[in-house]
């Protein structure tokens, strides 16, 4: 029988050897072209230790990366990204159900720009995420909002909350 080859694997960024990184990063198309730059968010945050940087290598070159961060009440998904010629291979839903797979927080964060349908619809739809809106009644939720405009005051004037709760905590 032949065994199937391993491939997709998540492994932790290594920022002491960032050259694999920088290839990536070059390769990313212009609507995030913020992020192309290693000192810019979210690289700029790799020495916060709430802060958590994953690849998806594939024969030596990084296909993909997700960037979470853990919160007093949720974890917020900062940054996912897969290679344009790379997509609908099911690297996202890998690093989705990884992030998913998280415990001990109450709920699951992401801020997406209104204007990305495929993506919104992407969250939605495999993952259950919800487009927060003002009749949403979890404080924390709120609590968390009100953090990320006191970080930035433009935090929500091209991009959306959505948000998962977590059913599995412990
Ligand atoms: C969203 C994203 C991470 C999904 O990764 P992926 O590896 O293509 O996802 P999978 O292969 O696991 O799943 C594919 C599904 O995602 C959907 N999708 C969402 N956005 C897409 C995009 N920009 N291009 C291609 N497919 C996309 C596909 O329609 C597909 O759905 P289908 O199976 O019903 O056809 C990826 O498309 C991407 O990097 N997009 C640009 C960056 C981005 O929007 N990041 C999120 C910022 S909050």
């Amino acid at each position: 029988m032949r065994l199937k080859k391993t491939i997709n694997k998540i492994d932790i960024i290594d920022f002491k050897d960032t050259k694999k990184l920088e290839v990536f990063l070059n390769k990313i198309d212009v609507t995030f072209s913020k992020n192309k730059i290693i000192t810019n968010s979210p690289w700029k945050f790799s020495h916060l230790e709430h802060f958590h940087f994953l690849q998806c290598e594939n024969a030596n070159n990084i296909d993909g990366v997700m960037v979470y961060s853990k919160h007093d009440w949720n974890y917020h998904l900062n940054f996912l990204y897969v290679l344009p010629q790379k997509r609908s291979l099911g690297i996202g839903k890998i690093f989705m159900n990884n992030f998913l797979s998280l415990k001990g927080k109450n709920c699951f964060t992401i801020h997406v720009d209104k204007t990305l349908d495929k993506t919104i619809r992407f969250y939605n739809k495999y993952f259950g995420f919800e487009v927060e809106s003002e009749s949403d009644n979890y404080k924390e939720l709120k609590q968390f909002k009100n953090k990320c405009l006191n970080y930035n005051p433009n935090t929500y004037s091209s991009r959306i909350l959505m948000y998962r709760i977590n059913n599995n905590v412990k």
